[in-house]
Order: structure tokens, then C-alpha cells, then sequence
């Protein structure tokens, strides 16, 4: 059963500008460190550290809660398979939520340009 979906999509230089302005504190604040080893491995992290920054959004979407008080970014991670296909790793209120919605995961697809990066998420 679906349970809910999201969608967001995010200029990476808006990205780019922050992490400019505040540097790792403000990739800390957003990303668990497996999620920045991730991204730094290619020559152009910017697009990459976005769609992270998209999918929780997108998450967050999909459980109707947003992004605050009942859901922290680091709560949703987003992980890689060997064959690069992304999957959600939950956290704290993401896992708690999970539960109260009655549902099992989330789905999650990621794409990005040099511009922009989008994810979808569905909360199954
Ligand atoms: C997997 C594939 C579809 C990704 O598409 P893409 O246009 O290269 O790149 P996008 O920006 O749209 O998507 C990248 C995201 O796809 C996701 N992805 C990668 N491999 C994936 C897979 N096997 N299954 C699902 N999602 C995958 C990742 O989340 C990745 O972002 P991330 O590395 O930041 O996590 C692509 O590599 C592919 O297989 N393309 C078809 C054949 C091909 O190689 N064509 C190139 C010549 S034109």
C-alpha cells in the first residue's frame, strides 16, 4: 500500500553557496557522515550533496511532516547499493513515523544536472 509521496527538486548552486558561506558545519548539520564520504568520492560532489538535500525533503514530503520539530534531517539517510540504486536508511523520528504511519519503507529516486538535483519518495 502507498502510504504517501513526495517530490522536490533543488538549484545545486544554492547548495554550492552555503557550503561556501558554511563550509562542513552546514554539511554536518544536514548529512551523516557516511552520506558526505558518499558524495565527496566524485570529482563534482555538489550535485550529489543536493539530491541528498531533495530526498529528505522529498521524504519529509511523503510523511507530511516537513522538515522540523517531528522529522530532522539527519533522521532519513540516503544510502547506496553496489549498483548505485539509493535506498532510505531511518533514524530516531523517521523510524518512529514509519511505525505510527503503519508503514514498511521508503522509495526513493534521485537525478541531477550540473544545475539541479530532484528525488522522489514514496513512503510504502
Ligand atoms: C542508473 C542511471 C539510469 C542513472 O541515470 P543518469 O542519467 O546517469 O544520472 P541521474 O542524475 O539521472 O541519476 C543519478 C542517480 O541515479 C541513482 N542510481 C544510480 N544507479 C542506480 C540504479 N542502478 N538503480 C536506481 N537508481 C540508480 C543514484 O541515486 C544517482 O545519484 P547519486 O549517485 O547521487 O545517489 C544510468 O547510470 C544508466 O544506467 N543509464 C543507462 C545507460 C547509460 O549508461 N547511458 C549513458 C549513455 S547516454
Amino acid at each position: 500500500m502507498l502510504v504517501g509521496v513526495g517530490v522536490d527538486i533543488i538549484e545545486v548552486e544554492r547548495i554550492r553557496a552555503v557550503c561556501e558561506r558554511h563550509g562542513d558545519r552546514f554539511l554536518e548539520r544536514i548529512l551523516r557522515p557516511p552520506e558526505i564520504a558518499y558524495c565527496r568520492q566524485f570529482r563534482a560532489p555538489f550535485p550529489h550533496y543536493a539530491a541528498r538535500f531533495a530526498a529528505k525533503e522529498a521524504v519529509s514530503k511523503a510523511f507530511g511532516t516537513g522538515i522540523g520539530s517531528r522529522l530532522g534531517w539527519k533522521d532519513i539517510e540516503v544510502a547506496n547499493r553496489p549498483s548505485g540504486e539509493p535506498y532510505i536508511i531511518f533514524h530516531g523520528k523517521a523510524k518512529l513515523l514509519l511505525q505510527k504511519k503503519n508503514a514498511r519503507n521508503a522509495l526513493i529516486s534521485l537525478s541531477h544536472t550540473e544545475a539541479y538535483a530532484a528525488a522522489m519518495a514514496a513512503i510504502v
